[in-house]
């Protein structure tokens, strides 16, 4: 049996391009569904190539343990990665997936981190903190944010760089390169 990703994303996308990317060739991985809770989202565009099944839900279905679980469980989803989800998970999310969703924040955690701390926000703190590093967290996922067990950090160096853009672009490289490969190492733990 394979093991079923879905991948929650509010942005562009790019880090769920790569995860789709890395498991493409995959007989023991499928990404079996994307969700966002923005119509307009960049990611709905990467499901449609890549003819993944999306949605697009709002709070009140998140929030709708009923409907979401039902939901969930009929794609039988065994991993949730969040790839910038920018709504908070329910805490019935995060007891019925316990150590088994996923997140990536653009931060060394837990520096930068917590509410509000997110996207570019994160980036201006850096930079105007004048860190001489950033980085990025993988963490699992607990009732409040940017809080759960960290799985892997890597960090570079922004000391050159010329602004928060700077800082973000360099950041994303990292997300990039070990997103997908630290999923498929927790995948593997996973029974
Ligand atoms: C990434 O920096 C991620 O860490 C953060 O939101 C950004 C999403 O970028 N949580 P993308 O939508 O994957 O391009």
């Amino acid at each position: 049996m394979s093991k079923r990703i879905a991948i929650f994303a509010s942005g562009g996308g790019s880090n769920a391009e790569k995860i789709i990317q890395y498991f493409e060739d995959r007989d023991d991985v499928e990404i079996a569904l994307i969700l966002t809770n923005r119509s307009k989202a960049g990611v709905l565009e990467h499901a449609k190539h890549y003819h993944i099944p999306a949605r697009v839900i709002n709070k009140e279905f998140l929030s709708d343990e009923e409907k979401m679980m039902t939901y969930l469980v009929s794609h039988e989803i065994d991993l949730i990665v969040l790839a910038g989800f920018l709504l908070l998970i329910p805490d019935y999310l995060v007891q019925k997936f316990r150590s088994r969703i996923l997140n990536i924040h653009p931060s060394l955690l837990p520096k930068y981190g917590g509410e509000g701390m997110y996207g570019k926000h994160v980036h201006n703190a850096v930079y105007a903190a004048g860190e001489e590093k950033s980085g990025m967290t993988i963490h699992l996922v607990n009732e409040k944010y940017d809080d759960g067990r960290i799985l892997f950090q890597e960090e570079v160096d922004v000391s050159a760089c010329n602004g928060p853009d700077d800082v973000a672009a360099a950041v994303l490289r990292l997300e990039h390169k070990y997103y997908p490969r630290v999923i498929d190492n927790y995948l593997q733990r996973l029974d």
